[in-house]
Parts: C-alpha cells; structure tokens; sequence
C-alpha cells in the first residue's frame, strides 16, 4: 500500500494506482476532470491534460517537487507522495491554459449541440474559461459526416480523446475508424468513408465527452435537460439491456448506457462495464419494450441533476400502466 496526500487529504491506496484513481476514490472537489481517461476502456488517458496535477513531493524517499504538472490519469503514486489540485493556484491557471487550447478551435456552439447539459467540456470552459480569445489565426472547421446509418460525427467539436477510437478497437470487431493525420490537422475518420456498424458502434457516442459523435436518432429532439432519465431494462441476447431510458412525455426519444458521476458506464453487478448494444440503443424507442425500474439517480455536476425527479410517484408519465396498457393490448 502506498500513502498520497491529495490537497491535504491523506489516502492509502494500493501499489501502482494512479493519482486520479486516488483522488476519485477520495471523491469531491479534489477529482480532477478528466475529458480523456475513461476507466473501462484500456490505455484510455494521456491525450488531453485536462486532469493535470502538482506533485509537491515525489515521495517519502525523494521528497523533491516533479518539475511539472503531471497527467494524473497516467501517474501512478509513490508512497508519501504530496500532491496538489485545487490548492493550487498555479496548477488551476496551468489547467485553465489546458482549456484554453482545447477551446482553440472549438466552435462553442452549446445552445445548439446536443451534449449541451452534459458537457464536461461545456463545464471546463466555463470554470476555467477567459471571456475572450486570444487566438487570431482562422478556425478549423469540417462538414458533418456520417458514420453509420446512427452516428453524425461534428469534427470541429472534437477534441480528439481517443475514447471513441478505444470503444472500436475494444467492443468492436473490424475497426474501421481513427484518428488520421497529427497535429493541427488531426482529425477522426473513417477510413475511406467506411461505415460504422457494428452492433456496438452506439458505445462511440456515449463515451465522446463532447458533442461530436451524435445520435441520429436523438440529434435535435430536445434539450436533455428537459427529458426525464428512467433506468430500464430488456432481457437482451446481445448485451445486458440495463440502460437508461430518457423521457419527453411518453415518448423514449433517446436510449443510453447508465452513466456515473464522471460521465462513464456503469459497471454491471458482475463487474464488467455496461455498454449496450445497437439494437436497445437504436431500435427500442417504444415503452413497452422495456420494464422500467425507477427513475434514474443523476449523480453529475451537471444541469439534468436539476428539473431532477427521484421518486416514480412524481413523474407525470404513468409508466407502468401505459406498460400494462401495451401488453394488454399485445395479448389480444
Ligand atoms: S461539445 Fe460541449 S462545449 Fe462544445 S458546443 Fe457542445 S456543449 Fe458546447
Ligand atoms: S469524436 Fe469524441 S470520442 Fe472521438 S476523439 Fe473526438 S471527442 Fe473523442
Ligand atoms: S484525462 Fe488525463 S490526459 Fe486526459
């Protein structure tokens, strides 16, 4: 075991965690965001710094200070290791410059982009953001694209994380999609114009932490914080059919994975992560498709944890009898 103390909070984690697995399982303000590592996909991390870290001593044995801010997602602790997030000013004004070139080209059009309301990026900028830019160079831009008969790619919101990438290279079988050129030019593609379906090509969307992997099912339907989140589930051959179905009235107008309060799927009773499948996502928009459990618990710094409805009783939408209603109707 190795102790860390991250901005004065002292933890005991196993040998080999890294920073940001220790400050997670402290929880709270010391987390530091992370718009690249996602925890069940492999050799996620390291792309974006946005969860750079102090290190004020290395460690009990070396206590010298690291020379620079550390991805915290890509370095593990050592123990008696000092490290600092909040509680430094000089680390909040290095991440706020982090968030000033992930914004560089980034057309910051929230009040229309789908991942509005669910946006760390959108969160980011307006935590650590300035009012003005200081870039004078033109902006990239790029055409929407399709990917798939599912997915609308809006390149110049990306950020190029990797996540989507790792969900295809992991969940996926034939990769078909990634990042080509490098540098300013960098960009995610599909390789010569291939398509993206396979049945679990929907994860994309869920794990892109901006809106630049949407759903064309969903895109434009409504605000998302005006939809009501309801867990669900479906006895379903291809995945587990846990997910996350949100509400506008009674219509499902879109279906996700469950997420936790770092925007990440949750893991399933048996500890593998809970991606779903094309079909629950895509093709099972009607409420008797599904047994509804409750409504889902929101647990994000985000504004769908407001306009929040925890208890069955008080949605409008009379689930179970519009199931019964359907079933009924299905007998006949
Ligand atoms: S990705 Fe986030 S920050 Fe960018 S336009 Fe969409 S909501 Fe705004
Ligand atoms: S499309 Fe989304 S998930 Fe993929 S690299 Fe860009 S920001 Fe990341
Ligand atoms: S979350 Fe650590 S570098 Fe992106």
């Amino acid at each position: 075991m190795a102790k860390v103390t991250i901005d004065n909070i002292e933890i005991e984690v196993p040998e080999g965690t890294t920073i940001l697995t220790a400050a997670r399982m402290i929880g709270g303000e010391v987390v530091p965001p992370a718009m690249c590592y996602y925890s069940k996909l492999k050799t996620s991390g390291g792309y974006c710094r946005t969860c750079i870290v102090k290190v004020s001593q290395g460690s009990a044995k070396d206590p010298r200070p690291m020379p620079k801010p550390v991805a915290s997602c890509r370095t593990t602790v050592m123990d008696g290791m000092v490290v600092q997030n909040i509680t430094s000013p000089d680390l909040l004004e290095a991440r706020a410059g982090v968030v000033e070139f992930l914004l560089i080209n980034h057309p910051l059009d929230c009040p229309i982009c789908d991942q509005a309301g669910e946006c760390h990026l959108q969160d980011l900028g307006y935590e650590h953001g300035k009012m003005n830019t200081r870039y004078e160079f033109k902006r990239r831009t790029f055409k929407q694209i399709d990917i798939g008969d599912y997915i609308k790619l809006h390149m110049t919101r990306c950020i190029l994380c990797y996540r989507c990438v790792k969900v295809a290279e992991q969940l996926t079988p034939g990769r078909v999609h990634g990042v080509i050129n490098r540098g300013d030019v960098a960009e995610i593609s599909t390789y010569i114009s291939n398509a993206v379906d396979n049945e679990f090509s929907g994860n994309m969307i869920d794990v892109c932490p901006v809106g630049a992997l949407t759903d064309k099912t969903f895109r434009f339907k409504s605000r998302v914080w005006f939809s009501k989140p309801v867990d669900a589930h479906r006895d379903c051959p291809k995945c587990s059919g846990k997910v996350r179905l949100w509400f506008k009235g009674n219509d499902v107008l879109r279906v996700t994975a469950r997420k936790d309060q770092y925007g990440e799927v949750e893991d399933l009773p048996d500890g593998k992560a809970g991606f779903i499948c094309n079909d629950c996502r895509f093709h099972k928009k009607k409420i008797g498709d599904w047994i509804v459990e409750k409504p889902s618990h929101i647990d994000r710094h985000s504004v769908i944890s407001q306009n929040h409805y925890e208890n069955l009783a008080q949605l409008k939408l009379d689930v179970s009898k519009q199931q019964k209603k359907l079933q009924a109707g299905s007998k006949k």
